[in-house]
Order: C-alpha cells, then structure tokens, then sequence
C-alpha cells in the first residue's frame, strides 16, 4: 500500500498537467484577448468622448485651428492658430463654453462659446488669451473660394477685397493713404464678411495688428503689445489677447444685417455743437495747388 500510493500518485499528478498545459495556454490566450477587447473599448470610448468633446455645435476644434460648417454641412470658414497650437488632453466642455488651459507655449486662457440669436444665425465667442508678456498671439484666416467685404479703406479700392503681395502684421489703425500708400485709410472697421454668409468681428480691447498672405490667400489677424503703439489697460499686465466673434448664417444679407445691429450702434451721442457751428473749410476739392488769395476770399462769398 505505501509503496504503491507514491506510484499511483505521481503519475496522477503528472496526467493532469499534461492535459491541462494547452488549456491553460488557451486560457491565458482568451485572457489577453480579453484584456486587449477592453483596452479597445475604453480607447474607443476615450476618442469618441474626446471628439464629442471637441465638436461644439458645427465648428470642428483641432490643436491647430478650427472649421465651421453652415447648416449644408459645406465649410465656410476656416482658421489657423499661427502662433501656438492647443493641447487638446487640457480642454473640456461645459454646456455653450469649451474651454483649454494649455498650449505648446504654456499655461493659457482658451475659450469658445457658442451662441444662437437666431434660427439662422450661429455665432463662435473665441478667446485666446496668453498669461505672459512678449509673444504675440496670431490667427490665420482662410479667404477660402469665397468674396470679402469690409476691413479698411486703402490707397486703391478693390470690393470685394483684393490683396496682392504679403504683408507683416501692422497695426490696425487709421492713417494718411496718400501719402503711405500700403497704411490703411481714414475708415476702418475691425470687421469682414464674406459671400459664404461668414462674418468676423475682433473684439474692441485687442491690441489688433492686421497682416496677409495673397499666395495662400490669407489674412493674419495678430495681438501684440510690444513694438505696438498699443498700451495695455490701466493696471494690466501686457499679455496678448485675442478675442473675436465668427458668426455664420444663411445668407449674405441676414448675416450682415445681424452683424450690424448687433455690432455697430447707432451713435449715443449728439456731435459738438462747435463742429457745425465752425466748420474747417478747405480749398483743396475745389482749387488743389492753384490757389491764391482770390480764390479764397470768392469761396468765402460762395
Ligand atoms: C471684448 O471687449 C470688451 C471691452 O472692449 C471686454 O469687456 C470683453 O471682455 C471682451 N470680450 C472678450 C471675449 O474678450
Ligand atoms: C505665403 O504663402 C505661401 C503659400 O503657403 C508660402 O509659400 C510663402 O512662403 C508665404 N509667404 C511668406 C512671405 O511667408
């Protein structure tokens, strides 16, 4: 008996181990596959929640920029973001604001807000805002195949609008177009439109330069303060924001119409008194260089 039970035991536990070899090679294998099945699935899960994160209504946010589409699903508007590119893992989405906090440049303050005034009308509350001085923010906007309208008066006149060349950021402000033919002229208004019922308005408290690119038909819409003649306000660090609202509706007219009531008040104020009172006369219209004193005491009758 007591010789014989190590003999029969042995080769028992050796016949189970034998059989059990491939199964348990089997076992392992559906374990892996397993495991791998449910890292998928949660990769999956991951990615779709994050594009679900980063769809906001019809725009289409990537680290380097964004696409609206109109209700057609057709992209009329498209931007770049030049001068830095988002960290997407650092933005999340609460109700109408998708919010980032960093940048391939560091800790920043990135929002885009949806709004709907209207049936027809979508509008995009964008907001790139560094918190260190010196670099300057800079957005591309794509002219795409389509018209544009707006912007600044200029030495020649083309409507729509018609660039040629390339052009750093200047600032956006008035000047004199007879005498510096590339400035911007006397009316200028922080604003474009385009026949893709695609509006833009940068918003009043940035330090605005404008440039463009008519190779890659373009403009450069920029935040800067150094080499500015731009100050930052009262008690403000100089730390470059660019803010803008892209409004896209369903035809030319609406948007355009929506733009200009929502953007472009009516003056609040009466002018001074002293500006019709005293007009400032010039003989220029009428006599150019052949003027003489004549010439001006007729118009003064006149
Ligand atoms: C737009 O400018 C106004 C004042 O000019 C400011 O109060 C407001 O915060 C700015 N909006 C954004 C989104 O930056
Ligand atoms: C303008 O855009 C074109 C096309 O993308 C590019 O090849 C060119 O270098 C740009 N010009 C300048 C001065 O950056």
């Amino acid at each position: 008996m007591y010789t014989f039970l190590p003999e029969n035991f042995t080769p028992v536990k050796q016949k189970p181990s034998k059989e059990l070899r491939p199964m348990l090679g089997a076992v392992t294998l559906g374990l892996i596959l397993f495991i791998a099945a449910v890292v998928a699935w949660c990769y999956y899960t991951v990615s779709l929640r994050k594009a679900e994160r980063l769809k906001t209504e019809l725009m289409d946010l990537r680290a380097d920029g964004f696409v609206i589409r109109n209700q057609h699903g057709e992209v009329v508007f498209r931007l770049a973001f030049r001068s830095g590119s988002l960290d997407l893992e650092s933005c999340s989405k609460e109700g109408e604001i998708l919010s980032c906090t960093r940048s391939n440049r560091g800790p920043l303050n990135f929002f885009i807000q949806t709004v709907k005034p209207k049936d027809t009308v979508m509008c995009y509350r964008v907001r790139w805002e560094e918190l260190a001085a010196g670099p300057a923010v800079e957005h591309t906007m794509f002219w795409e195949d389509a018209h544009w309208y707006g912007g600044s008066e200029m030495s020649t006149q083309h409507w729509p609008i018609r660039l040629a060349g390339y052009q750093e950021p200047v600032p956006y402000v008035t000047s004199d177009v007879y005498s510096f033919r590339d400035s911007f002229g006397g009316i200028l208004e922080r604003y474009w439109l385009s026949s893709k019922a695609a509006a833009i308005k940068i918003n009043d408290s940035v330090p605005f330069h404008l440039g463009f690119n008519a190779t890659e038909r373009s403009l450069f819409f920029q935040a800067r303060y150094k080499d500015s003649p731009y100050k930052p306000p009262p008690g403000q660090q100089p730390f470059p924001e660019l803010s803008y609202r892209v409004c896209v509706g369903s035809d030319v007219t609406s948007i355009h119409k929506y733009m200009v009531r929502r953007y472009f008040n009516k003056p609040s104020k009466i002018p001074a008194e002293n500006a019709f009172r005293y007009p400032i006369w010039s003989t220029w219209a009428l006599y150019k260089n052949d003027i003489d004193q004549d010439k001006v005491l007729d118009l003064r009758e006149d």
